[in-house]
């Protein structure tokens, strides 16, 4: 069975590997030392303080109980990598999704991260937000929120395009 949660201090644990250790968009400059295991307390402490500002900014995708599947977003503010990307900044106006990213490979392909898109949009819309933009990857899935064919299947619309990321823009329906 699949199922989405939020994240909170009950579950915090079960957010999947390298995710719940990953501080690549809070930081900015060299990225290496930023997926170490002992960086996890400080994504703690920044999921705790996005919580305390904005509400909820992760999801955890669980399928027959066990996680698979990682979202992460907020304003752009809480992510200062995003000055490195040629095609930003994002917009003011929207809420920044980060990662959205299925692990296992072996269940990708299945809906499962339309699933996760979907049950995400569906949150921000409930709580009021205009827009939803990211940094889609032309020439590969490997990008913390994947290719730019998953996001143009799902509406989204090219906003900026300067290198191989894209600045990508859903308009929630109001
Ligand atoms: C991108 C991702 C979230 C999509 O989730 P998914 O469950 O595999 O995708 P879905 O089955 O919901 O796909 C829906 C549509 O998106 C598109 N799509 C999905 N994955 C794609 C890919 N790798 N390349 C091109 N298009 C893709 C397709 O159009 C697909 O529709 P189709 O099956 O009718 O062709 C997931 O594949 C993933 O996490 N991949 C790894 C990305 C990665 O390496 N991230 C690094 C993180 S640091």
């Amino acid at each position: 069975m699949f199922k989405i949660r939020k994240v909170d201090r009950t579950n915090f644990k079960d957010i999947p590997d390298p995710c719940k250790h990953c501080l690549y968009w809070q930081t900015s400059g060299p990225d290496e030392k930023m997926l170490k295991p002992e960086m996890e307390s400080k994504k703690r402490e920044w999921v705790k303080k996005v919580v305390r500002r904005f509400g909820n900014c992760c999801f955890i995708a669980y399928l027959s109980g066990v996680p698979i599947g990682f979202v992460q977003y907020a304003p752009a503010e809480f992510f200062p990598r995003v000055k490195e990307y040629a095609s930003g900044p994002p917009s003011k106006d929207s809420v920044f999704l980060a990662c959205l990213y299925i692990i296992n490979e072996d269940v990708r392909g299945k809906g499962l991260g339309t699933a996760m898109l979907e049950n995400f949009l569906t949150e921000l819309r409930g709580k009021g937000f205009r827009a939803v933009e990211t940094f889609a990857r032309k020439s590969s899935e490997n990008n913390p929120s994947g290719p730019l064919k998953f996001y143009l299947k799902h509406g989204f619309k090219i906003k900026a395009d300067r290198n191989d990321f894209p600045l990508v823009r859903f308009d929630l329906p109001t």
